[in-house]
């Protein structure tokens, strides 16, 4: 029987026997796949397995900290952070193409990673082939979309950690390859993970970086992390978390409008609400959210966040428009 207990007793023993005595890393995103992953493969060889975690400074508000705190404490596993903000936001200096971002972004993450490994190694004393695998949070469906040079699994190669130099020459251990999304939510909670994390909703990889539309500024992500967190907050409080797929914020950082606010002009910057509904975020609608919940977001980011002065409602589904804007 299908149960999630036998998937995971299935799926313990598959990694034990692949992995043996040698060390493993799983880079960890603070998204659900790579933590459940990292929890199944934790379970299977405890110690022998490293996670990193690379800060590029494009999470939202709180992300790393609750991969630091929440992942290790519901888990235990060993966890390497590592914080490269500088790095990624001098990298991404001048840049305001949206490939250009990616690419700049994806390379980075990759070299950050390659460095974190090679400290691993040495930390351990190991040789650099004890440090054999590399988890990856792969579902079903990225394994379905691969290959099919579908724009899903370009937007993949951002993050996922196949762009690895050949000559590290890990092996894959990819314990949710068979798996849908609401599946390793189960798995995750089966593994004791706790809720924040098992039900996230997802997050790109490039993280803010994408949903500032201009330049990606130390200054602007500050902006758009709090507008975001406002915006998350009052979701989470209306109790929609569950009715909506994501909603990405995104900050029109090179466009400006007049407001007026107490007595004084306003000349200020829009972020736009981009609710969407989907079922696995190939196609999406726009959610129709509750005027009340748009209104309390609205007067709350332009109250209490400077430099914004206006909320504006994306309502394009996708297609013709895609979730992110960029
Ligand atoms: P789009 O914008 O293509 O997004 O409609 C579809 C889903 O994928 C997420 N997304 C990403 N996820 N790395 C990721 O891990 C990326 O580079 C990336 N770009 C988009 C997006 O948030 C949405 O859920």
């Amino acid at each position: 029987t299908w149960t999630t207990a036998s998937i995971v007793d299935e799926q313990v023993a598959a990694i034990r026997e692949q992995v043996g005595s040698k060390r493993a890393i799983c880079g960890l995103s603070g998204g659900v796949d790579s933590a459940v992953a990292a929890a199944l493969v934790h379970k299977a060889v405890g110690t022998q397995l490293t996670c990193v975690y690379v800060d590029h400074g494009l999470m939202r508000k709180g992300e790393t900290e609750q991969v630091e705190k929440d992942f290790v404490a519901a888990t235990g596993v060993q966890l390497k952070v590592v914080d490269a903000a500088d790095r990624f936001i001098s990298a991404l200096a001048g840049a305001s193409d949206p490939e250009q971002k990616r690419k700049i972004i994806g390379r980075e993450f990759i070299r950050v990673f390659e460095q974190a490994q090679a400290e691993l190694v040495a930390e351990a004393g190991a040789a650099g082939e004890d440090v054999a695998f590399l988890v990856q949070g792969t579902l079903y469906p990225d394994v379905v979309e691969s290959g099919g040079g579908t724009g899903a699994a370009n937007i993949k190669s951002h993050h996922n950690v196949g762009g690895l130099p050949e000559d590290l020459e890990f092996e894959l251990v990819e314990p949710l390859r068979k798996l849908f999304k609401d599946e390793v939510r189960m798995v995750g909670q089966e593994l004791g993970l706790p809720e924040e994390i098992v039900q996230r909703q997802p997050f790109p990889g490039p993280g803010l970086g994408i949903r500032i539309i201009g330049e990606v500024t130390r200054e602007r992500l500050d902006v758009l992390r709090e507008a975001d967190a406002i915006a998350r907050e009052e979701l989470t409080a209306a109790g929609l978390d569950r009715d909506i797929w994501q909603c990405p914020v995104v900050l029109l950082a090179d466009i400006r409008s007049v407001g007026v606010q107490g007595d004084g002009r306003t000349y200020g910057h829009p972020v736009v609400l981009r609710p969407v509904s989907s079922e696995d975020a190939m196609t999406a609608d726009w959610s129709r959210l509750p005027y009340d919940v748009l209104a309390r977001v609205s007067t709350r980011i332009t109250n209490e966040v400077s430099g914004v002065n206006r909320v504006a409602l994306d309502i394009t589904s996708k297609p013709p428009g895609t979730i992110e804007w960029e």
